[in-house]
């Protein structure tokens, strides 16, 4: 039987009851953009373009995430490669740019830090939105630095470098103007952990020990030794987090502390400024 570009995305519309992920993946498959579809519901699909995405979509159907099958997602004006060795960029961490940005004026060659950066989204964001800047990426998964690398090079954003290792580890001796992060900040027992499509991201990721704070006492704690004075630390966590974590950047000599909101508007990003004491 023929099928068309509609009644393909009906079915798995159906199938997995998002409109969107039927979209993405059909996109995927035909190596489409997504304004494509509506000029040409009516067109047949291929059989082996059935074939194709009749498999993808039992893949999700499976639970696995749209950005994992299509190998990319969107973050700020990137269309990033992502990996299962990444994070799934996710949209709240744009307000962590935004954050940063409003911070660093253009004309200055910032020194800015970005702490487990995964796919590059921070840094990759940053970097291009502050080119005078010099950003230096870390993270401890190698497989993850080569992705935020081949991101860094699609885009052609040359003032990042990446450096693998430990939090602070690789940036001994250094001080910054900025340092963002967005670390692991779960609770290591919240069953979220083994549902939906945390599933499949990388547990290093996103997991934080008993109280999901374990990273964050970490940076705040050795940030304090690699920001310059007055430099800004920003990092994101959970909705339910920015309480401890504005106590822990006061107690950490932080001042002009505070938590931004997101669209949701749930606590997301702290931020405080290095005293130097
Ligand atoms: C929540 S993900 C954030 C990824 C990316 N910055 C983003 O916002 O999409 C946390 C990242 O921290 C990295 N990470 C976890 N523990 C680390 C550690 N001890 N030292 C360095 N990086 C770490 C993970 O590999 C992961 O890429």
């Amino acid at each position: 039987m023929m099928t068309n570009v509609r009644d393909a995305l009906t079915d798995a519309t159906h199938r997995l009851g998002e409109r969107v992920d039927a979209e993405m993946l059909l996109i995927h498959v035909l190596a489409k953009p997504r304004s494509w579809l509506i000029a040409h519901a009516d067109d047949t699909l291929a059989p082996a373009v059935v074939d194709a995405y009749t498999a993808l979509v039992a893949r999700r159907e499976a639970g696995e995430p749209v950005a994992y099958i299509t190998g990319r997602r969107g973050f700020w004006m990137f269309d990033l490669e992502v990996t299962p060795a990444t994070l799934i960029p996710r949209p709240e961490t744009e307000r962590l740019v935004e954050l940063a940005l409003e911070r660093l004026s253009n004309e200055t060659a910032w020194r800015v830090a970005d702490l487990g950066t995964g796919s590059g989204a921070i840094a990759l964001a940053i970097a291009h939105e502050r080119p005078r800047a010099h950003v230096v990426a870390t993270d401890m998964s190698a497989d993850a630095l080569a992705v935020a690398q081949r991101n860094a090079t699609r885009y052609n954003i040359a003032n990042v470098s990446f450096l693998k290792g430990e939090w602070f580890i690789p940036l001994q001796h250094q001080r910054f103007d900025m340092i963002v992060s967005n670390p692991p900040y779960i609770e290591s027992a919240d069953p979220h952990l083994t549902q939906g499509d945390l599933r499949f991201e990388p547990l290093s990721a996103l997991a934080a020990g008993h109280d999901g704070l374990e990273d964050i006492r970490r940076i705040v704690s050795d940030a304090t030794h690699h920001l310059a004075a007055h430099g800004w630390l920003l990092m994101e966590h959970g909705w339910n987090q920015g309480e401890a974590v504005r106590m822990l950047l006061r107690s950490a000599g932080f001042v002009d502390v505070f938590t931004a909101t997101d669209m949701e508007q749930r606590d997301r990003v702290s931020v405080g400024c290095w005293s130097g004491s």
